[in-house]
């Protein structure tokens, strides 16, 4: 028969008190504790919380935690947003800091409605100022070699797959068939016109068939690509028709 003196003795556990010979109990009462335990844990089923049912507040959804019955509440009053205050619209959004005061990085583009349908193949009659009004047309910081070299590493480990090495367009997943639309090649005269903060736009947001960026790429870098890809750019340009396009701040 099994007893809890010769499990204490052979226990190497160490579980002390509960093993210890002075909690035996008579079998028969033992199997009624282990039967009422059973029936409680049965009960408390009754009290499990699923994943899918959390106990959060989701924006803009009722809650009955708070007297106002709203979800969503604004900071409060004096809170030192640490990290992600973004103020800088040119550097975080590549935005005119003069040009509207929203603060928001949504794309504006005059000829097509969304980030998501067709982007425009061409700047139709509109200079491409008029067509990106929103965004800066300037580096928010100035460009070095370091920046540059930084934005060639990067544009060869995040961009180059689609849009090759030199920015025709033809890297090798389009070679591969990522073809429809095509990724765009950097060397047609809308996007060589087009402002700093356009490329930003681009990254940040995706643009059409082309995913966003944000979350690979860090600010900065999305900045140093850019100046890696004016460079590009320049490179492909007949001696005659440069322009002065690595403007900053
Ligand atoms: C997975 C493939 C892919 C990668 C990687 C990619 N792109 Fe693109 N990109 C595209 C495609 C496809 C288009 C054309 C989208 C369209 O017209 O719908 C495009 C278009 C663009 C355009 C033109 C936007 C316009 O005004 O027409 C720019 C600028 C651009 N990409 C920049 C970048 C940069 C910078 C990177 C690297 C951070 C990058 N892309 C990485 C596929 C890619």
């Amino acid at each position: 028969m099994w007893s809890f003196r010769k499990k204490a003795d052979t226990e190497t556990r160490g579980d002390g008190e509960l093993f210890s010979p002075r909690c035996r109990v008579p079998a028969s009462p033992r199997l009624l504790l282990l039967l009422l335990i059973a029936h409680c844990l049965l009960l408390t089923t009754a009290c499990r919380r699923d994943m899918q049912d959390q106990p959060k507040a989701i924006a803009y959804r009722q809650s009955t935690f708070f007297k106002d019955g709203v979800a969503a509440h604004a900071p409060v009053e004096g809170t030192v947003p640490r990290g992600y205050l973004r103020a800088d619209r040119e550097f975080y959004f590549g935005k005119k800091s003069s040009y509207g005061n929203t603060g928001n990085s949504q794309p504006v583009m005059p000829l097509t409605g969304s980030s998501t349908s067709q982007a425009p193949s061409s700047g139709a009659n509109l200079g491409p100022a008029a067509m990106y009004p929103d965004d800066v047309d300037t580096f928010p910081f100035p460009i070095t070699k370091e920046a540059l070299d930084r934005g060639q590493e990067r544009y060869n480990i995040f961009c180059s797959v689609c849009h090759g090495a030199t920015g025709y367009g033809d890297g090798m997943v389009a070679r591969r068939g990522f073809s429809k639309p095509a990724p765009a090649s950097y060397h047609q005269d809308r996007l060589r016109q087009a402002p700093v903060g356009h490329f930003f736009d681009v990254m940040t947001n995706g643009w059409g068939a082309m995913p966003a960026y944000a979350s690979q790429i860090p600010v900065e870098d999305r900045w140093k690509i850019i100046a890696y890809i004016r460079a590009l750019q320049l490179s492909q340009m007949p001696q005659g028709e440069r322009q002065p396009m690595m403007t900053s701040k």
